[in-house]
């Protein structure tokens, strides 16, 4: 990929950069700044280099949110930032005419236009008549095939951001980790998981299946899951995994019913579980055991919370958070959900590295590259 630094003259050029802006908004006020915060290396630069800065980015999947209050947001750890509430068109484009050297404008969510998601050329065109050079810096989302992460780039001279290139930089080393190495993949559904699972089968020393997932691959091992959420992978394919020696499963359970608070969960062996219970997070055997290999590992790798998170099944997340935290293990971690648990227990500093990217994470493991990123000027 070429870089943003590769770009000789910025004075006075309008340039586009595709930021990762979508942050938790609620009631107008916006939750969080993790991704805000990872996207001002780039913004600085180009803004102390005298370009034009056009922000251009999503916000929620619906396309109904406005970015007006991540710009908000944006202007209080950034100076010179303004909100075009267009995202193309007459007006989108007079704001950019008006736009001084060093001034940024965050352009509406492109997905209020369906032209985004639908990867439309017209759309595509539309945006490129906002600037001279296109910066990509949303790895987070280079794995959809959207209009402005791999058409854009192909209208218009193409860059890698700063964050683009931290992040390519640091889950390439992720994809050759030094021995003893070890591997988390935690979430829902085996199919959108399987062939990360296969590339990190082959590059992992150990690889630990968490969360809802692990329940297709205890119910394919012959274990009952009760009323536990699975994805319907196909048990042959999960039958061949479970032969590979590197894998790890759960140990024990947390189980509840519908409703049962986290606090009052049972803990049980793994063929202990009645047809209306539900597995909602690892037991303490499986706590102790995977802090025991992330103890003994040099790298760790981990994407997707453990337990069912989102009802307060947090025990065995916070548990491997800690365990990664007080080891000495060069570590990876990303996805929106994990990064905001061990954002609420005060340790994300003590991780190596921490990937803005979730989807996009676990596409760049098993791929190696993603769609807007293959896409950029070499
Ligand atoms: C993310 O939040 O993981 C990325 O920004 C991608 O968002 P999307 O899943 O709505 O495409």
């Amino acid at each position: 990929m070429k870089s943003v630094r590769d770009v000789k003259i910025l004075q006075n050029i309008p340039v586009i950069v595709r930021a990762a802006l979508n942050e938790p908004v609620a009631n107008g006020v916006v939750g969080d700044s993790f991704r805000l915060a990872r996207a001002l290396p780039t913004l600085r630069y180009l803004q102390s280099r005298g370009a034009r800065v056009v922000v251009i980015s999503h916000i929620g999947e619906a396309g109904t949110e406005t970015l007006a209050p991540v710009a908000k947001k944006l202007g209080e750890m950034i100076t010179h930032v303004s909100f075009c509430d267009q995202t193309i068109g007459s007006k989108a484009r007079e704001a950019v005419r008006k736009l001084a050297p060093g001034e940024l404008l965050v352009m509406e969510n492109l997905r209020r236009n369906r032209g985004e998601v639908m990867n439309d050329l017209t759309f595509a065109k539309e945006l490129a008549h906002l600037g001279d050079v296109f910066v990509e810096d949303s790895f987070d989302t280079c794995h959809r095939k959207h209009a402005s992460i791999v058409t854009l780039p192909t209208l218009l001279p193409s860059y890698a951001g700063l964050l683009l290139e931290q992040e390519v930089a640091e889950l390439t080393k992720a994809l050759s980790p030094k021995s003893p190495s070890f591997a988390i993949i935690a979430g829902a559904k085996f199919s959108t998981k399987e062939s990360v699972l296969d590339a990190l089968l082959k590059s992992y020393d150990k690889l630990f299946i968490g969360g809802a997932l692990a329940n297709d691959f205890l119910l394919a091992a012959g274990h009952p899951v009760g009323s536990s959420l699975t994805s319907g992978a196909d048990a042959a394919v999960i039958r061949k995994l479970l032969n590979n020696p590197k894998l790890v499963l759960p140990i024990d359970s947390r189980l509840g019913k519908k409703g049962t608070l986290a606090s009052s969960a049972r803990v049980a062996g793994l063929d202990d579980v009645a047809t209306d219970e539900m597995i909602l997070d690892h037991g303490p055997g499986t706590e102790a055991l995977l802090a025991s290999i992330v103890g003994k590992s040099a790298q760790i790798l981990w994407n997707g919370p453990l337990g069912n998170y989102e009802d307060g099944y947090t025990q065995s997340t916070d548990a491997l958070a800690h365990a990664i935290a007080a080891s000495s293990a060069y570590s990876v971690i990303g996805g929106g959900d994990t990064i905001a648990a061990i954002e609420a227990l005060n340790v994300l500093d003590r991780f190596s590295f921490v990937s803005t990217g979730g989807g996009a994470m676990l596409d760049f493991l098993a791929d190696g590259t993603l769609p807007g990123i293959k896409v950029l000027d070499t």
